[in-house]
């Protein structure tokens, strides 16, 4: 099936996330492009995707490799009944919900805190959350998810062919973007509705299980640097990570790499 307007429109009708597809073959980034309609009012489970992006954004302002022909590159609008303080929550949210769909084709798939998919303990699949809030009210969420279908290894810069896989190079056989960008909906729309409706808890206990606890690892957050054993996540979503002193933080923000301990497989 080609991945175009029509084939995902016709799948997706009907549907509570994907019912309102905006396909681009090129843009330059479709968490702009869900900002702009959500601003304008798009409902929840408006979804834009992008055959390929010019200025894919990552988190801390990366940019997120967005070549044509291979890869999918979306974002949803939703609009959660819940406070700002918690919107760190849906990350982790829609990160068990790609962790658990990539499971499906390949059984080494892992999470890093706080946005990261991995498999081998390389990144297949980055999310960026986007939220406007007015006072204690979320107004909207755009939660953009890239994820590396079928990428082949040369054709990632340089810089991050030692980190970064897809799944092609992970199972050795092309995949269709089709089948998974439906399957990842779906995927989404029912954590999304076991959060709305159980709260964190679920999400938090599946997180840690894609999530191998007492990796020790090092955690850039603002000007600090903090070394140290995951030990969870909090009700908040906040990384917990203990020191050699036996002291845990609470760590909000930040950029982690693992230092030692072995990948999940
Ligand atoms: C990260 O790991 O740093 C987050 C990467 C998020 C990339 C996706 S691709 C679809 C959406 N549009 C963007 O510009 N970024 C997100």
């Amino acid at each position: 099936m080609d991945f175009n307007e029509d084939t995902l429109r016709g799948l997706l009708s009907g549907r509570r996330i994907g019912g309102s597809v905006y396909f681009f073959r090129k843009v330059a980034s479709t968490n702009e492009i869900a900002c702009e309609l959500a601003l304008k009012g798009a409902s929840e489970g408006t979804v834009v995707i992008a055959d390929a992006q010019t200025k894919g954004k990552g988190r801390f302002n990366r940019v997120w490799q967005s070549p044509a022909g291979c890869n999918l590159y979306t974002s949803i609008v939703i609009r959660p009944p819940t406070e700002p303080a918690l919107a760190s929550q849906i990350t982790l949210m829609t990160g068990v919900a790609v962790a658990e769909l990539l499971s499906s084709y390949c059984p080494y798939v892992t999470l890093k805190w706080p946005n990261d998919v991995q498999i081998g303990g390389k990144k297949v699949s980055g999310i960026l959350a986007q939220m406007r809030a007015s006072g204690k009210r979320v107004d909207f969420i755009i939660v953009g998810i890239g994820t590396n279908i079928n990428m082949k290894r040369d054709a990632f810069e340089e810089t991050i062919q030692d980190i970064s896989t897809s799944l092609r190079e992970e199972t050795g056989g092309d995949i269709s973007r089709v089948d998974l960008t439906v399957k990842l909906y779906d995927s989404f729309e029912r954590w999304y509705a076991r959060y709305i409706r159980d709260g964190f808890d679920p999400i938090r206990d599946m997180w840690l299980k894609y999530n191998s606890k007492g990796r020790h690892v090092q955690v850039v957050s603002g000007n600090e640097l903090y070394k140290g054993e995951v030990v969870g996540i909090d009700g908040d979503g906040a990384l917990l990570l203990r020191d050699e002193n036996k002291i845990t933080r609470r760590i909000i923000a930040g950029d982690v790499s693992i230092l030692r301990g072995l990948v999940c497989f």
